[in-house]
């Protein structure tokens, strides 16, 4: 079994897929800025070493006897960007993975596992596009054997996006929702990732592969939080707000120093960007959990 490094496997994607990695018995390292912070939120026998991905000093350490590398990083407050923080997709995403290579490669690992996005492709413009390209392209050309993962919108237990809407659901008489929620999107869930990530480690079809990933639907934002409505037993209207009313409301908010809205991270909410699972079924084995089966958490 290998020794496995997770950076990220404190955040919400990376703890799913430690505890997946973990529980096919490898040795499992979750990469943290903290690791005090993080202690109690992760299985037993899971160890923690200190590392930043914006200083590659840290790096070396936090890789040594490490065979594969995982990486599931996000800057905080993801999607606003916090510039005058260094919390950008660029600094974090793209410049930090740039760093995490170059460390792996000094330090002999044998795999690397990148999780990008969906719709990361050359001629893409948008920081956050800009900052996964940098990345992708940092894995594809380290020497090292790769596989690179292009999720969808990713839900479960605890990501900060659909259940936002569930809050809502809970404490207003309506859903309030940014757009026309006609946006086409393939949520998935999020132990389908986990298993994909760890199923691609004992695949030697998966190896230098890049994949794209999401649910088995494909729905528009109305119709993700109807069903969520229906999974929770509750009936709410839901309340669009024309997204160029939002963007305007959020342009003075992204001069703040902890901004909680910008208008580019409106842009990011409402992109559309459809995947195809046709390479992650063939070579991985995977079943992709239906949305009300997976939003079963919210009962
Ligand atoms: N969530 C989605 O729907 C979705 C969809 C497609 C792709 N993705 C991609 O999946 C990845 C993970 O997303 P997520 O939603 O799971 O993020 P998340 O919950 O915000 O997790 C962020 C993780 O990054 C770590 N981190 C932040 N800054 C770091 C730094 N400078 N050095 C080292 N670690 C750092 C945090 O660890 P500490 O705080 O402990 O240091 C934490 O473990 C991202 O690359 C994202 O683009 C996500």
């Amino acid at each position: 079994m290998a020794m496995i490094l997770v950076a990220g496997g404190t955040g919400f994607i990376g703890s799913h897929v430690v505890r997946c990695l973990a529980a096919d018995g490898h040795q499992v390292i979750a990469l943290s800025r903290n690791p005090e912070r993080a202690r109690g939120r992760l299985p037993e026998g899971v160890t923690l070493r200190s590392g930043d991905i914006r200083d590659e000093a840290t790096l070396g350490p936090a890789l040594e006897g490490v065979d594969v590398v995982v990486s599931a990083v996000q800057f905080p407050n993801h999607p606003v960007e916090n510039p005058r923080r260094g919390y950008t997709y660029v600094e974090v995403d793209g410049e930090g993975t740039v760093r995490l290579v170059r460390a792996a490669r000094r330090a002999g690992v044998r795999r690397f596992i990148y999780v990008s996005g969906a719709g990361t492709r050359e001629g893409q413009t948008k920081p956050w596009f800009v900052a996964k390209l940098m990345a992708e392209k940092a894995v594809r050309e380290s020497g090292i054997p790769y596989t690179i993962f292009r999720p969808s919108w990713v839900y479960g237990p605890e990501d900060r996006s659909l259940n936002k809407f569930a809050t809502f659901a809970r404490v207003l008489p309506f859903v309030p929702v940014i757009g026309s929620g006609r946006t086409r999107v393939q949520p998935l869930y999020v132990d389908d990732l986990a298993e994909a990530v760890a199923a691609s480690l004992a695949s030697e079809k998966a190896v230098n592969q890049v994949y794209e990933i999401g649910g088995p639907e494909e729905l528009t934002m109305d119709e993700i939080i109807r069903t969520m409505l229906r999974v929770m037993g509750r009936r709410r209207p839901l309340l669009h707000a024309p997204a160029g009313l939002v963007k305007l409301a959020a342009w003075p908010l992204q001069f703040l120093p902890a901004p909680p809205l910008s208008p580019a991270a409106v842009d990011f909410v409402l992109m559309e960007e459809p995947v195809d699972n046709t390479g992650v079924l063939r070579d991985l084995g995977l079943r992709l959990t239906p949305l009300a089966e997976g939003l079963r958490y919210l009962r």
